[in-house]
């Protein structure tokens, strides 16, 4: 165990991207469901009701998602301010954070 603490310390990126290999998970597999059952019902550009969700913080596509990775991780992982009245399934907060590390 602590030779895995030092090694993953003394690595950091190959440990991340490890942890994405490991998951498996991808945009197709993961991100599409994941933004559409707890994000885009208010950021995307087609949701006819943004529910005040500021214009262009929108999570359609895998770009979209890479460009807000690190607001992403902040906001759902970190503060668990989004999804605004939160319900996120600690599976998919494990899956999320698995899935960011693959999209740095
Ligand atoms: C019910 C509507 C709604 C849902 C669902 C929602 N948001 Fe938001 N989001 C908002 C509103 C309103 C704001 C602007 C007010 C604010 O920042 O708190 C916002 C702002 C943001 C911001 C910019 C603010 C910042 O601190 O950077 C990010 C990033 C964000 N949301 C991410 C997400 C993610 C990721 C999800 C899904 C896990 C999500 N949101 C789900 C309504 C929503």
């Amino acid at each position: 165990m602590l030779l895995w603490l030092l090694i993953g310390s003394g690595c950091h990126e190959s440990a991340a991207t490890d942890a994405c290999v490991e998951s498996g998970l991808t945009w197709e597999s993961f991100g599409v469901g994941f933004t559409a059952t707890y994000c885009r019902s208010c950021h995307s550009a087609a949701t006819p009701d943004r529910r005040g969700a500021p214009a262009g913080i929108d999570f359609d596509t895998e770009a979209d998602v890479r460009g807000f990775a690190d607001s992403i991780r902040r906001t759902v992982l970190d503060e668990g301010s989004m999804p605004i009245g939160g319900g996120v399934q600690p599976l998919d907060l494990a899956r999320l954070d698995d899935w960011l590390a693959c999209t740095q």
